[in-house]
């Protein structure tokens, strides 16, 4: 079977709704993304136990602060099994090397992939927080640099896909949140594609939650994403 594509997320307060809906999955099938919400809840315990169940654990704990503390962090990260851990790029490039370094002086060790601008944040935000270019410059600007120092890849929304290939090439990884069916509830996302079309843009890791997770049928709701990979067609989820 192929590497999974698919990144499920986890958005839940604590452990046990958590594992109910990973009971359903397959490690097989798809990899597992522990945010903030529920790691303040459940732990590194939960992590262990993913791993322990054969998932490959993106730790999405955007990462920011002094290079040192970071660094560490990461380490932690690794020495819990995760596959994947995020650090925010805008903490500059003592910070993003350091990271950097110290996963590898490992043997083996999680992804890095750099959080550019929160997709939350609109220009009159970023003015208001001092940042005087427009996030599409500011996604380059952070997404260059991080890549400079020698990180992984990037998360990025599926409408930056193309343009961030055409400037770095086939070697970055991107992590791509902002995904529906054709025929899902966007809930929150505003923007957002089909799995199919951000697959043919190229992205690397698809991160989808509720379609997934609030589904009746969570593996036949992957496994229909899944399917759309192949065939081009939108996704019924
Ligand atoms: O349920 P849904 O598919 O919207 O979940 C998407 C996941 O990706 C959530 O965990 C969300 O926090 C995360 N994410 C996002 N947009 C970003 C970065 C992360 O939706 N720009």
């Amino acid at each position: 079977m192929s590497e999974p594509r698919i990144i499920v997320a986890l958005d839940f307060p604590a452990a046990t709704p958590a594992l109910e809906i990973v009971a359903r999955l397959d490690p097989a099938r798809c990899r597992l993304k522990v945010g903030k919400e529920l790691f303040t809840g459940a732990g590194p315990v939960l992590v262990e136990q993913l791993v322990a169940r054969g998932y490959g654990v993106f730790l999405d704990l955007k990462f920011h602060d002094i290079p040192n503390t970071v660094a560490g962090a990461c380490a932690a990260a690794a020495e819990l099994g995760c596959w994947m851990v995020n650090v925010h790029a805008s903490g500059g490039r003592a910070m993003l090397e350091a990271a950097r370094e110290r996963l590898d002086r490992r043997s083996s060790r999680p992804l890095l992939i750099a959080v550019t601008v929160l997709t939350s944040l609109d220009d009159t935000a970023l003015a208001e927080i001092g940042f005087a270019a427009d996030s599409g410059s500011l996604v380059d600007r952070l997404s260059a640099l991080a890549l400079d120092c020698g990180l992984d890849g990037v998360v990025s929304s599926p409408l930056e896909i193309a343009r961030l290939r055409r400037r770095f090439g086939r070697r970055p990884c991107l992590v791509i949140p902002g995904i529906r069916p054709a025929d899902a509830t966007h809930d929150d996302q505003k923007r957002v594609a089909t799995p199919s079309a951000a697959i043919a843009a190229g992205a690397d890791y698809l991160v989808i939650g509720r379609p997934i997770t609030q589904a009746p049928e969570p593996l036949a709701a992957l496994a229909a994403i899944e399917a759309s990979f192949a065939t081009g067609a939108p996704a019924r989820g």
